[in-house]
């Protein structure tokens, strides 16, 4: 297995980029009034960025992280930008977003941010896909140095059922679809499988809250946290970009934090008709109380994002 990843460099996400711009995209502009607009910094360097690439990508792969470092570069001169390693070289980064634990990827993560001195006064972030809900928990557990604004890109906040669509090396793909039917739950899975991490089954809703080690202890599924509200509610904006053709995240309301209803796949909960939201078990909705949430919908499949909307993105968050 060993050998096999290893050359499973992060070509995946070559398809994304160039998929990327092809069709016009039509997004949801409604969000800007709740935007707190903060001053614009004058000669202080800019806010670094933090990024969490997603599943079958790493690091540094000039066509996906690389691209959007550029155009944070470009956009924000001067700006820092940590792209987020977990592994000794990109081979091992790739591979660590299949198989790891991922309380210890978070861990490495929080370890990382603290040792760049660059990022000691505080810095933003932004997840795409399964980084999205990996730099949440880096937020809920790690308040320093703080994270100031987050934005999940189509990430996986209620977790997925079902992989239809595997950005990776078939064999590695078709070992995890395995693993997942084998018992997503069972202890040896959870241990190593990162999906397995986040798979939210409702047809086993108590086995989930019980079993998954990662996400159901973020979303505070089993008992409340305290500290992991409080530091979440420390953001200054937690943004949620949804993709509205999204093959790749099911349901793709998971972006938004809906999910479906336990015990029902054809019925969504959206995100306030869930118990994670009316009982505030997160602080989700605090933050959405307070102008502080932000849900953005983009018209394309997983990660389409035009370079406009980043750019927008950059201009009322980032800047
Ligand atoms: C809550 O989360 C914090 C931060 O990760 C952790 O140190 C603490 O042990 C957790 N508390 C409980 C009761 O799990
Ligand atoms: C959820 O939010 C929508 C839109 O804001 C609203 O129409 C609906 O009544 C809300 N549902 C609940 C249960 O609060
Ligand atoms: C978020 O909060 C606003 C009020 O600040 C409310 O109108 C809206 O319905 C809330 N959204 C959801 C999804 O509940």
């Amino acid at each position: 297995m060993k050998i096999v990843l290893l050359f499973l460099i992060c070509l995946v996400s070559l398809s994304h980029s160039s998929r990327k711009h092809r069709r016009s995209h039509r997004y949801n502009e409604n969000w800007d009034h709740h935007v707190k607009h903060h001053h614009r910094r004058t000669g202080a360097m800019p806010v670094p960025v933090v990024l969490w690439h997603g599943m079958g990508d790493c690091c540094c792969n000039p066509m996906s992280m690389g691209s959007m470092i550029r155009l944070l570069e470009e956009q924000i001169p001067g700006i820092h930008v940590h792209s987020l390693k977990l592994g000794e070289n990109i081979a091992s980064d790739t591979e660590r977003g299949f198989f790891a634990n991922m309380n210890e990827m978070v861990a490495l993560a929080c370890k990382h941010i603290k040792e760049d001195p660059n990022l000691a006064q505080g810095y933003n972030a932004m997840g795409f896909s399964q980084g999205g809900q990996f730099l949440r928990a880096v937020a809920q557990r790690c308040p320093d140095p703080p994270m100031k604004n987050l934005i999940s890109v189509g990430g996986q906040q209620q977790g997925v059922f079902g992989m239809p669509y595997c950005p990776g090396d078939t064999f590695v793909c078709n070992s995890i679809r395995k693993l997942l039917d084998l018992g997503a739950y069972t202890s040896y899975v959870q241990d190593k499988v990162v999906q397995a991490q986040y798979w939210h089954d409702p047809y086993a809703e108590e086995e989930y809250k019980k079993k998954s080690i990662f996400l159901a202890d973020i979303n505070n599924e089993r008992e409340i946290n305290a500290t992991y509200k409080q530091n979440l509610l420390k953001l200054k904006n937690f943004v949620l970009v949804l993709f509205k053709r999204d093959s790749m995240v099911v349901p793709k309301e998971s972006a938004w934090f809906g999910f479906y209803k336990p015990g029902d796949e054809d019925t969504i909960l959206q995100m306030n008709e869930t118990r994670l939201y009316s009982e505030d078990r997160i602080g989700i909705k605090k933050l959405n109380e307070s102008g502080r949430l932000h849900f953005l919908a983009v018209d394309g499949d997983h990660l389409q994002v035009p370079r406009a909307v980043y750019i927008d993105i950059f201009n009322k968050f980032f800047k």
